[in-house]
């Protein structure tokens, strides 16, 4: 993946935050998925009155991808407005490593702050498909 990719998935997450729905949070999140297929998934989080129901930015556009027809994701980028960065939560780790195990997982925000990471970092020893035999 070169870094007009990169560029381009990072720009993509930016603009999804604008369509998030965070009332109660007030905590925009934006992410873009690279699949497979070359194909660019957005996600932004959507939350809900009954809290628990609240759903995360790189869910929904990781969702969005597999039932557009994806197998695999390649790269996930999460935006945040803020000064330091968000990594992915336990939840959204969990489901990375369903479809994309090896994917590359970068963090941008508003500042120069940045994280470019793998699942082998956040979320080792993880449990998966493999486990289920
Ligand atoms: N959120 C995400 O969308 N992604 C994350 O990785 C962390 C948290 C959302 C969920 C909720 O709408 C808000 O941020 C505050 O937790």
């Amino acid at each position: 993946m070169n870094a007009s990719s990169i560029r381009r998935l990072e720009k993509i997450a930016r603009s999804a935050a604008k369509s998030s729905y965070s009332p109660y949070s007030q905590f925009t999140v934006g992410a873009a998925v690279l699949a497979d297929s070359g194909k660019i998934y957005a996600g932004a989080n959507v939350e809900n009155a009954s809290f628990g129901l609240c759903n995360c930015a790189e869910r929904i556009a990781i969702c969005s991808a597999i039932t557009a027809g994806e197998k695999k994701i390649q790269c996930i980028v999460v935006y945040t407005p803020t000064q330091a960065v968000t990594p992915p939560c336990g939840s959204c780790r969990q489901v990375i490593n369903e479809f994309g195990p090896q994917a590359r997982i970068i963090s941008v925000c508003d500042s120069d702050d940045r994280i470019e990471t793998t699942l082998d970092a956040l979320l080792p020893g993880a449990f998966g498909p493999a486990n289920l035999g």
